[in-house]
């Protein structure tokens, strides 16, 4: 199957209002022209409603960092994934590491989340990595697994054909350490045999996989290059517009 790669730039806690808006019509004539590859800009909550009506009919995807899994209620601080679809959201991202690490966010708690980005008419991308740690004990395939299959364990198989899953290996996050070509491949080929095993050989073809961790236009081409890697979810290197249109780029050419 053909999948369209999808990148993302995660801005994480940066930029307000006007830095984002300015970022977002910087990047939008280098976007705009590139085929073949799906596009997705996180900005802050803030941002959001903003930046949301600057690229409504582009090709960047409105996306958000996170959400809460009850529609509506009392939970100060927290915003619903029917309110991002209000202001223009096409994507969620759901357990970046973190969030699992700083803020106390639980498998069980990814997957109800995902399942109300979906109730919401809106894709997750859910993330999944090991900690050094992890990796150090030979234990990755198995945290990812545990990771995925809680994740999508409220999704059923005809929704599951449109959400992403991102795999970042905590210890590539921020850190300019990126997973080799062949290390980020096999946990994606891995990743795709347990959504298949999970919700079926079509669903697994048709999901895309994200690789995420100190992505740069340097490494981009070799990593999107693989056979299971879709495209990706970028930090630090989506916070100016050259560096992403560049990692961009590389994805539509693969
Ligand atoms: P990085 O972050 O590209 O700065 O490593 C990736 C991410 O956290 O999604």
């Amino acid at each position: 199957m053909n999948r369209v790669p999808f990148v993302c730039g995660n801005w994480k806690m940066h930029y307000g209002v006007s830095e984002a808006l300015a970022l977002a019509d910087a990047l939008l004539p280098m976007i705009e022209p590139l085929a073949g590859v799906e596009v997705g800009i996180a900005p802050t909550y803030t941002a959001l409603h903003a930046v949301g009506q600057r690229v409504k009919g582009t090709k960047l995807l409105l996306s958000a960092q996170n959400c809460h899994f009850e529609a509506q209620g009392a939970y100060t601080g927290e915003i619903s994934a029917s309110m991002l679809k209000d202001v223009g959201c096409h994507y969620v991202i759901i357990g970046h590491s973190e969030r699992r690490s700083l803020f106390g966010e639980t498998d069980e708690g990814c997957a109800k989340k995902v399942a109300a980005v979906l109730k919401a008419g809106l894709l997750p991308i859910l993330c999944v990595g090991e900690t050094l740690a992890e990796r150090d004990a030979n234990q990755t395939l198995e945290v990812v697994t545990r990771q995925l299959t809680a994740g999508l364990s409220e999704v059923a198989a005809d929704q599951a054909m449109t959400t992403v899953v991102a795999y970042e290996p905590v210890w590539a996050i921020g850190t300019g350490r990126t997973a080799t070509p062949t290390q980020a491949q096999e946990v994606h080929a891995h990743l795709r045999k347990v959504i298949a095993g999970q919700l079926g050989a079509g669903v697994a073809e048709a999901m895309r996989l994200q690789y995420g961790g100190s992505v740069k236009a340097e490494n981009a081409r070799d990593l999107f290059g693989q056979p299971d890697i879709d495209g990706g979810l970028i930090g630090g290197a989506a916070l100016k517009a050259d560096s992403f249109a560049a990692i961009v780029k590389a994805a539509a050419a693969g």
